[in-house]
């Protein structure tokens, strides 16, 4: 009997265990496959792009508001990340006529992609701009000035991703 409560006692323990290994083994892919099942080719392949710029948005994110500890070379390989997404390549990943049942591409992007080719051009200039900022502060330390410099850029990086989802995402 003795034994028997013990090893009930360590069944759940283990489950839970193995759920959490189970969850944190799997982080990103989540969001693409439970979020838009059945999205396949280019509109699978800029929502995993989307969800990425998000994910390195959250590192600045809680840079600058002092959430976790300032470290350049994230900041930078966040900033790698956008830069590498932005302009052109961003635009190509919206080839004409892409939307559809398992997109949120509104169909307006094509109808205006002057204006869409323009925000994605945005955000290579304010992650650009981000960088010089960053490359502007004191070596190796964030003092207020610095930190509050980057929290402007940050939220100016921040309005362009929304300004182009207002405007093209449904
Ligand atoms: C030039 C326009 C544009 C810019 C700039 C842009 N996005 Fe998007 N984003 C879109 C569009 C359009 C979609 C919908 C894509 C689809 O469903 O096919 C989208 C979708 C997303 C999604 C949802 C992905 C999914 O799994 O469905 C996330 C998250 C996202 N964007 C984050 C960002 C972040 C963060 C930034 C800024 C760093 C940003 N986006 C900048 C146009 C843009």
């Amino acid at each position: 009997m003795k034994t028997q409560t013990k090893s009930s006692k360590k069944i759940p323990f283990f489950f839970l265990l193995s759920l959490i290994a189970a969850l944190l083994l799997l982080p990103s892919a989540q969001t693409s496959v439970f979020a838009h099942k059945g999205a396949h080719g280019i509109v699978k392949e800029r929502m995993a792009i989307m969800k990425g710029m998000k994910d390195h948005m959250k590192i600045i994110a809680q840079t600058v508001k002092g959430q976790i500890e300032f470290d350049e070379k994230s900041l930078n390989g966040a900033l790698d990340y956008l830069q590498k997404h932005a302009g052109k390549r961003l635009a190509k990943l919206f080839p004409k006529g892409s939307a559809g049942k398992k997109s949120d591409a509104d169909p307006a992007i094509w109808k205006d992609w002057d204006k869409f080719n323009k925000l994605a051009l945005s955000l290579t200039h304010s992650s650009d701009a981000f960088r010089v900022a960053l490359e502007k502060k004191p070596a190796g330390k964030l003092d207020k000035a610095a930190l509050l410099q980057l929290e402007n850029q940050y939220d100016a990086l921040k309005q362009v991703c929304k300004d182009c989802h207002d405007s093209f995402r449904l």
